[in-house]
């Protein structure tokens, strides 16, 4: 038998300094002041980390997007005390990907996360091979986050005066602003990942050229797809492959049209990609419902199937094995409403339609978090191949904290 993979991760306190004129900010961090590594869980190896919370609070360490059991999964269920540590044992089996790992504790996930606790986890395979994949070279992650700042440089967190959800006018690329990237590849491939408590993003080059989308969340996509706007409601990712072989002038990432991240041009080595082909996969019709679940409200008022969170409920009882077919509808408010990033933990699914339309090429990948915007009906498939209670909510982080959060419990 071939022997385990072990990390450890640490959650615990720092300071870190944004801005050069700023003071330093008290800030969370896993295994340094801000953010975290990042953890490669190669396919079929079993992977052991050891989880400590150095906090002062209770925390949690939630895989997002690995199909693991619910016991290990990092929910709301698995709080890790102050000063404790706990072992978690996992069984790597599902599509290279770039998943991420957040802190999940029932009332502070949002503030922990908005601190500085977010790490990434590759799902890796040799089977990928053909693409751009050493890292932080000509394969680079970028955990994008908006934040507020005091006039001081200090991290500014009140959910109670955003009750959406804390949004910022700072853009930080891997906790840092105004990030340069040196390229030395004429393709590059960037892992986005929309790690904002709430804000929605379209991501853009400045020069207006296309981007290649290979990846969705979980996996790659059934064939690439240019793409000249990539948006990420938060939790989602994609992977982009830019090419750069006719680009002399620097060319600057943009979110929302604002540039954060400055791609410099030097000499560039030639790269060759040989695109690894992702299967088609058969679908249910769209006639088929299995289960209906209404996201509703804004704010404070949130709701799920006209309920908010409770632990001591399980909302939705499933059998490991099978594949349902869930039909979310987002229901506006005399408001008009707003988009919901709606997150299943435990399960990587297909979206099967929205409102009717089968998903745009962009979307034909697995997903664990998908858009839901006002008045729409999104369908996806899932198979529960996990056991155990596993949470389903809306990744807005302030709306789960809210109550936008249900329990379905896989036997
Ligand atoms: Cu990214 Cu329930 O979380
Ligand atoms: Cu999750
Ligand atoms: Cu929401």
């Amino acid at each position: 038998t071939e022997s385990a993979i072990y990390y450890t991760v640490v959650a615990d306190e720092g300071t870190s300094r944004f801005f050069q004129d700023g003071k330093s900010t008290e800030t969370l961090g896993y295994n340094g002041d801000l953010l975290g590594p990042m953890l490669e869980l190669p396919k079929g190896k079993t992977v052991v980390i050891d989880t400590i919370n150095r906090l002062d609070e209770p925390t949690t360490f939630h895989w997002h997007g690995l199909v693991i059991p619910a016991e290990m999964d990092g929910g709301p269920h698995q709080a890790v005390p102050a000063g404790e540590r706990a072992q978690v044992r996992l069984d790597i089996d599902q599509e290279p990907s770039t998943l991420w790992f957040h802190p999940h504790p029932m009332g502070s996930t949002a503030e922990q996360v908005y601190k500085g606790l977010a790490g990434l986890l590759y799902v890796t395979d040799d089977a990928q091979s053909g693409l751009p994949n050493e890292y932080g070279v000509d394969d680079i992650p970028l955990i994008v986050q908006d934040r507020l700042f005091t006039k001081n440089g200090e991290l500014d967190y009140d959910a109670h005066m955003n009750v959406d959800g804390t949004t910022g006018d700072t853009i930080l690329a891997n906790g840092a602003v105004n990030t340069t990237f040196d390229v030395q590849t004429e393709t590059l491939r960037v892992r986005l990942v929309n790690g904002s408590n709430a804000r929605d993003f379209d991501f853009t080059l400045s020069n207006g050229e296309m981007m290649t989308q290979i990846a969705t969340d979980g996996g790659l996509l059934e064939r690439p797809v240019p793409m000249k706007t990539i948006s990420l409601t938060p939790g989602e990712r994609a992977e982009v492959l830019i090419d750069f072989s006719q680009v002399k002038d620097n060319v600057a990432l943009e979110a929302d049209g604002v540039p954060f991240t400055t791609f410099r041009i030097g000499e560039l080595d030639k790269t060759s990609i040989d695109m690894p082909t992702s299967e088609t996969i058969e679908l249910s019709t769209d006639e088929k419902i299995d289960r209906q679940l209404t996201l509703f409200g804004m704010g404070n008022m949130v709701s799920i199937n006209g309920k908010t969170y409770d632990p001591d409920r399980i909302d939705i009882e499933a059998k490991r094995g099978d594949t349902e077919v869930w039909e979310i509808e987002n229901k506006p408010d005399m408001m008009g409403g707003m988009t919901h990033p709606f997150h299943i933990h435990g399960v990587q699914f297909r979206i099967i339609s929205r409102d009717g339309n089968p998903p745009a090429d962009h979307e034909k990948g697995w997903k664990d978090t998908v858009a839901v915007s006002p008045d729409e009906r999104v369908k996806i498939e899932l198979t529960f191949t996990e056991t155990g209670t596993f949470m389903y909510h809306c990744h807005i982080l302030e709306h789960e904290e809210n109550g936008m959060m249900g329990q379905l419990k896989v036997t």
